[in-house]
C-alpha cells in the first residue's frame, strides 16, 4: 500500500477575516461560487455532496449539481423515489458540502429540505436537452435493474414514443430547495491554522462565530 503519511500541501492562497467577510451567509456563498465557478481550473464548480439520514440513522452522501441559489436557498432536481428522496421525506434535514481545492476552500451547510413548486420543476425540466429529459424517465433512480440493457431498451422506446412530442416531466422527478439554518466557510491557512467562519440563523438574524480549526 502507499504510505500518505507525507501527503500533504500548504494551505496559503487565501484567508477569511470578520472584518471582510458579508453579513449574508447567501451573499458570502454568492462570492465564493462566483470566485469558484470562474476559475477555470475547478471543472464543476457547482457540484455539491449532498448527506441525508436514511433510516438506519446512517448520513448517505452523493453528489448532485446545485442548479440555482437565492437568498432563501439552494437548489438542485432529482428523483423523488430515489433513496435521498426516500430520507428527505422521513427526515427534512440535509448537509450539504462543497469543496474547492484549488481555492482551499470547504462550505458546509445544514437546511431544511423542501419540495419546489411544480412549475419551477416544470420550467427545469423543459429546459434541459431532450436525452436528459428521457433519462430521467427511463430511470427508476436508486431501484436494482436486471441489467445496462434494460435502460437501453427502455430509452429506445421512448425515443419513438416522444420522437414527435414534448416529453412530459415525470412527477417522481423535480427540485428540493435547502433552506439554511447554518453556513460553515473553511479557508486553509498555513499551519493547519485554518480559518473557520460559521454562521448560525437565529429568528431572522444570522449570527457569525469564528470556529478553532
Ligand atoms: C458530479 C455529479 C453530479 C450529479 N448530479 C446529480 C443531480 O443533480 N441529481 C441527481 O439526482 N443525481 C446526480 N448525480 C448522481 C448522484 O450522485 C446519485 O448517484 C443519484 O442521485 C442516486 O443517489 P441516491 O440513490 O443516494 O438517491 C450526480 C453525480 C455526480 C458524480
Amino acid at each position: 500500500m502507499e504510505n500518505l503519511h507525507d501527503k500533504r500541501k500548504v494551505y496559503d492562497k487565501s484567508q477569511l477575516v470578520e472584518s471582510e467577510i458579508k453579513q449574508n451567509p447567501l451573499e458570502q456563498f454568492r462570492d465564493w461560487f462566483l470566485e469558484a465557478s470562474e476559475n477555470p481550473d475547478i471543472y464543476e464548480a457547482n457540484a455539491m455532496a449532498i448527506s441525508t439520514v436514511e433510516g438506519d440513522g446512517c448520513p448517505r452522501t452523493r453528489m448532485v449539481l446545485l442548479k440555482a441559489y437565492t437568498y432563501e436557498g439552494f437548489i438542485f432536481y432529482t428523483n423523488y423515489d430515489s433513496k435521498k428522496g426516500k430520507a428527505i421525506e422521513k427526515n427534512h434535514k440535509a448537509c450539504l458540502h462543497f469543496f474547492w481545492p484549488n481555492l482551499e476552500r470547504q462550505i458546509i451547510i445544514k437546511a431544511n429540505l423542501e419540495k419546489i413548486a411544480e412549475n419551477l420543476s416544470d420550467g427545469y425540466f423543459h429546459s434541459r436537452p431532450k436525452g436528459s429529459q428521457l433519462g430521467a424517465f427511463v430511470s427508476p433512480q436508486s431501484q436494482i435493474i436486471p441489467n445496462r440493457e434494460y435502460l437501453e431498451e427502455k430509452l429506445k422506446e421512448l425515443e419513438k414514443e416522444f420522437e414527435n412530442r414534448e416529453v412530459p416531466r415525470p412527477e417522481n422527478w423535480g427540485g428540493y430547495i435547502a433552506k439554511p439554518y447554518e453556513i460553515e466557510f473553511w479557508q486553509g491557512r498555513p499551519n493547519r491554522l485554518h480559518d473557520r467562519i460559521v454562521y448560525t440563523l437565529n429568528d431572522l438574524d444570522w449570527e457569525i462565530s469564528r470556529l478553532a480549526p
